[in-house]
Parts: structure tokens; C-alpha cells; sequence
């Protein structure tokens, strides 16, 4: 039984493929591949994009999708996790998408059930299906040529599955990632780190900007999100008319993150990231659940 708990679950082979698959779902109206199949979302965390993204992208394929509404579900009720995911699986779905505030809960979920688990969030541990769609929109954007590009991670990378998955993705794709943020959001790493933002701008050709992940912090860092945004907000100012792709994975802290002028900028792929967000999830759904037949 395969499932996608962290990117290192798919090859290098496999990831192109996934993209090759990707692109023609971009191309045209996709076959009915799933049809008849039963997906199952379970987010015990909030969400926006991903959920809609990976609903839309199973109800393309064909399939049914069953939303768990938590908040109404049992574990409210005092059923474990566990008992919860092994109740769903006994229904009999093709997948399970889950979202949890602790990292590993879908690794663990996997041993429960005999269907594929997509981790779309665990804790800051990882979120594979958003590095995914970053890397792709990064090869769409250099035309496949993306070899020894030079991208900065900006802001709390600490504290971010989606900074983590990208860095071990990227890494393998060939990317040379250097970490932009203050001593308290970088991670122990071995890659290059800088605080100062100004010091990178000529020599990077993407720049990856997160939001402050306020809710993981035990303790709030910053007095005001302002003083963040002094030094790490990506400003129209700031980039003037270097020629750097600008990536966010949402939620953006709007004039914190990014400011309104680089938002509206043709060379922020926010929106984009979104779009093949939903064929990447496409592509994955097909991947692994045609796989686990
Ligand atoms: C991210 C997440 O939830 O990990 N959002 C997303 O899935 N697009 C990033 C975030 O919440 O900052």
C-alpha cells in the first residue's frame, strides 16, 4: 500500500512522471480515471486551498469525495484518531486526505487502514503535495530548466511543513536554497543561512516568502507582525525590477509577507501556484490510487 506522507515517497522518475501527467491535465479535460472511486478529506486543521484543491481535484478525475466534518465527528466524542480513521476505512474509500495539528498523525493513520493517505499537513513536519506543486510551478516557469537555480526560503522556516518539504524536494531536484530569516525561524540546517534579505537579492532567481506561523508559537516573537515586515516583507521597493519568480503557498499576510504592489505583480505566481495545485493533486490522486489496486 503506498501512500504520500513526505515527498521522499515518490522517485525522482516518478515526480516527472507525475508532472508529465500534470501538463496534460492542464492541456485538456482529464479522462474519468476515479470514477466510482471514494475519497475521503479528514482536516483536523484549517484550510483553504488544500482542501478545495484536493476535493476539485478528485471530483475531475470522476471520484466521489466525502468530507469529514470534525467538529461534528466522534473523536468530539472521545473516540481516538485511530478508531475514527479505522471506522472510515472499514467504508470502504480508495484514499484518505488528512490535515492534523501534530506531525506524524497521517504516518500513523497509514498502519490503520488499507487505503492510500495523503498527508496535506502534519504539524511542521511536512506537506508534500504543496512542495510538489511549488517545484512544478517552478519547471513551468524556467521551462523545465531549473538545474542550479538559486532560490531564498524568507520567513519562518522553523516552523513550516511547507518550508520543509520544499527544501528536501528541492534539494534533490538541484535547486540551491539559502534560508532568509531571523536566528529564531531559522532550523539547525547545513544549508547557507542569512538574516539579511537585502544582502540575496542579486543572487537568487526565486524567492519563496511564508507566512509567520503565529499559531505554533508558544510564545509570541514579535511584538507586532510590523516589525517582521520591516526587515522580510517582499516590497515592490525591495525588488525593484530584478527578475525574480515569487512564490507563497497562502495564507499570505498581506503588506507582511508580500506587499499589495508585489501581489499584483506579474512576477508573483501566487495564483498560478493554486492552479497547478489542483492537477498536481490530480496527478497524485491517479498515481498512487491506481497504484494500491
Ligand atoms: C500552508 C499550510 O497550511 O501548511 N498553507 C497551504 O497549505 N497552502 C502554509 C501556511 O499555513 O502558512
Amino acid at each position: 500500500m503506498r501512500h504520500l506522507i513526505t515527498t521522499d515517497d515518490f522517485g525522482i522518475e516518478e515526480i516527472e512522471q507525475l508532472y508529465k501527467d500534470a501538463e496534460d491535465f492542464l492541456k485538456a479535460p482529464p479522462p474519468k480515471l476515479l470514477q466510482n472511486r471514494l475519497i475521503i478529506t479528514l482536516f483536523f486543521e484549517n484550510s483553504t486551498r488544500t482542501r478545495s484543491s484536493f476535493e476539485i481535484a478528485a471530483k475531475r478525475l470522476g471520484a466521489d469525495v466525502v468530507h469529514l466534518d470534525v467538529a461534528k465527528s466522534s473523536t468530539k466524542k472521545g473516540e481516538t484518531l485511530y478508531d475514527t480513521a479505522a471506522n472510515l476505512n472499514a467504508m470502504g474509500p480508495d484514499a484518505i486526505i488528512v490535515r492534523h495539528a501534530q506531525s506524524g498523525t497521517p504516518y500513523q493513520i497509514s498502519r490503520h487502514v488499507d487505503c492510500a493517505i495523503f498527508n496535506a499537513g502534519d504539524g511542521a513536519h511536512a506537506h508534500p503535495s504543496q512542495a510538489l506543486l511549488d517545484l512544478f510551478t517552478i519547471r513551468q516557469h524556467f521551462g523545465g530548466d531549473i538545474e542550479g537555480k538559486r532560490i531564498a526560503i524568507v520567513g519562518d522556516i522553523k516552523n513550516s511543513r511547507v518550508a520543509n518539504s520544499n527544501i528536501r524536494l528541492l534539494r534533490r531536484f538541484g535547486l540551491k536554497i539559502t534560508l532568509v530569516a531571523p536566528p529564531h525561524f531559522l532550523p539547525k540546517t547545513d544549508l547557507p543561512t542569512t538574516i539579511k534579505l537585502d544582502d540575496i537579492l542579486d543572487d537568487v532567481d526565486i524567492i519563496m516568502s511564508l507566512r509567520t506561523q503565529t499559531e505554533r508559537h508558544a510564545h509570541p516573537i514579535y511584538g507586532s507582525l510590523k516589525d517582521y515586515a520591516s526587515d522580510y516583507c517582499i516590497t515592490k521597493e525591495r525588488i525593484g525590477d530584478r527578475k525574480i519568480l515569487l512564490l507563497h503557498p497562502g495564507p499570505v499576510h498581506r503588506n507582511i509577507d508580500i506587499d499589495d504592489a508585489m501581489l499584483a505583480d506579474p512576477r508573483c505566481k501566487v495564483l498560478e501556484q493554486v492552479k497547478n495545485g489542483v492537477v498536481v493533486r490530480m496527478a497524485a490522486l491517479k498515481k498512487l490510487i491506481l497504484a494500491n489496486d
